[in-house]
């Protein structure tokens, strides 16, 4: 089978089509004719070497979510998947390959009305923005700022927090195009990168989900209302600065909290729940995908080309 690798890390055309033997599934797993690939943030993360430490390798097969048919079953799996269409989760890869394993635990039966694109796109990002919310205890009423809205996890996130009754949803994003999405899907007020603009924009938030970090973290962290909570679901714009901690206790009289939040920490139990009923909610339109672009699995290059030039809105979708 055709499966994409990292060769080298660093930039995209470290990424190569390579042929593999189709894997068998072992105890507990699946193999799924893959129909739909996701492009995440992560890969390129991973892609660059910036994750090196973590014990990825050059040889990786980056992508942890697809979608497709399940053709084979391992010891332990209920037969009865052969055949059935799902959304999976690889893990932290595997997926960018025509046929790929995942753990039982980790796929999810496709509803009627939900395509293997719109699945991927939605897949890992559901479940990050609506655990994401709920770390930062979200209430109703709350006026919410999503740092870093354009890619999967933010659109996710804006829609999650508008139908769960925010009183103010704001983003950052970097033009004027990419806020009027942004606003069909649920935003409120549009501030650039660095958070200003925006006019009427509040002058502080009760809930900042920041994808970003980096150098204007403190920055972000100080638009906290008093007892805000900011929670870093990713690191897009690497690592916030050395002395992060002193600007938190500089405010300490505001009592305001910050927190990591990863999936990872998510009962297994908790993450299907949800996944199915936002892929229910997917199905019956009430929270929308955002295709960036559909491109075949040799043209990933590509995709990460145009990951790293920022030009991505939503998700783009590989198709082997
Ligand atoms: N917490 C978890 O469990 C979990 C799970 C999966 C992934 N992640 C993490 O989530 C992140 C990827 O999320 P994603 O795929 O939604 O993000 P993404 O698409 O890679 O980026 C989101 C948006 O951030 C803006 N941006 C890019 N570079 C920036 C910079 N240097 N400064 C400010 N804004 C910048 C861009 O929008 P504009 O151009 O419009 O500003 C971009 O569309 C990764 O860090 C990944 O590790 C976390």
């Amino acid at each position: 089978m055709k499966a994409v690798a990292i060769q080298a890390f660093g930039p995209p055309e470290g990424l190569a089509l390579i042929d593999l033997p189709v894997p068998a599934p072992a105890a507990g797993q699946v193999l799924i004719a893959s129909e739909a690939i996701g492009v995440g943030g992560s890969d390129a993360v991973i892609r660059r070497g910036t994750l090196a430490t973590y014990g990825f390798q050059e040889g990786h097969i980056p992508g942890s979510e697809v979608a497709g048919t399940v053709t084979a079953v391992g010891d332990g799996v209920d037969t009865s998947w052969v055949g059935q269409r799902v959304w999976a989760f690889t893990g932290v890869g595997g997926g960018y390959a025509e046929q790929a394993i995942a753990p039982v635990e980790e796929i999810r039966p496709l509803p009627a009305g939900l395509s293997a694109v719109d699945a991927v796109t939605l897949g890992n990002s559901g479940i990050v923005a609506h655990f994401g919310l709920s770390h930062a205890h979200f209430a109703p009423g709350e006026s919410v700022l999503v740092r870093g809205a354009a890619g999967s996890l933010g659109i996710m996130t804006v829609q999650l927090a508008a139908r769960g009754g925010a009183g103010t949803v704001a983003v950052t994003t970097s033009s004027a195009e990419r806020g009027d999405r942004l606003r069909k899907l649920g935003a409120t007020h549009v501030l650039d990168r660095s958070g200003e603009g925006g006019d009427d924009a509040p002058s502080g938030y009760d809930v900042i989900i920041d994808i970003i970090a980096g150098a204007d973290m403190p920055s972000f962290f100080a638009k906290l209302n008093p007892n805000g909570r900011m929670v870093a679901v990713g690191a897009v714009g690497g690592m916030p600065p050395a002395d992060f901690g002193m600007t938190m206790m500089a405010a300490f009289r505001k009592s305001m909290s910050f927190a990591t939040f990863s999936s990872d920490t998510v009962a297994e139990s908790d993450r299907r729940a949800v996944r199915t009923e936002q892929f229910d909610a997917a199905s019956r339109g009430e929270l929308h995908t955002v295709v960036h672009e559909l491109l075949p699995l040799e043209q990933a290059v590509l995709a990460h080309r145009k990951m790293d030039t920022g030009e991505v809105f939503g998700r783009i979708v590989l198709t082997p």
